[in-house]
């Protein structure tokens, strides 16, 4: 039997999963399966896998329309995850999902050639994300014990976009999800 959270992240990508990844050409659900597969494959703890699968559970659970970002909406969908998976999941879960849009910013700032590899609605939403890092924002976020999962996971999320891409459906990420709880 599946934790109650367990069940209701099931429901969620498979009621609101379907809906287009922001002006890319997968969906919601294909991105984080993607990322989440990116993960495995890499030998990921299951709390970075999880992060990775649940990073953008956030626009799941707004009503904005997918293209929010192409009409200037920031919707905060990193808050908005962090804040609802606080509650049921371990900080390194948490604390990378809450700081994957910041690990762009801080990626912009740190590597010259990160910015060209953005794909174009990527590029769109960094600059009401907050644009490239200061120095001084830079220093602060390499003070967060996780910083280095949010730019792994950010990596990750920055290519988790292929539609020729065929991943495991979301059931078979379920233990690393349970084991990554409370
Ligand atoms: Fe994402």
């Amino acid at each position: 039997m599946n934790q109650p959270i367990v069940s209701e992240i099931l429901t969620l990508f498979n009621t609101n999963g379907g809906s287009m990844y922001g002006g890319e050409d997968v969906t919601q659900l294909e991105h984080a399966l993607q990322a989440a597969t990116l993960a495995k494959e890499n030998n990921a703890s299951d709390a970075l896998v999880t992060a990775a699968l649940l990073h953008d559970i956030g626009h799941l659970l707004h009503d904005l329309p997918d293209d929010a970002s192409d009409k200037g909406i920031d919707d905060v969908h990193e808050a908005l995850a962090a804040k609802y998976l606080e509650t049921y999941f371990v900080p390194a879960v948490v604390e990378p999902v809450k700081l994957h849009v910041a690990a762009k910013r801080y990626l912009c700032a740190v590597d010259q050639h990160y910015y060209d590899t953005l794909s174009a609605p990527s590029k769109t939403s960094l600059t009401f994300q907050g644009g490239v890092m200061s120095e001084t924002e830079v220093a602060e976020f390499e003070l967060n014990p996780f910083f280095k999962d949010a730019v792994t996971l950010r990596k990750w999320d920055d290519i988790a976009k292929d539609p020729e891409v065929k991943t495991e459906a979301v059931e078979f990420f379920v233990s690393m999800i349970q084991n990554s709880l409370k």
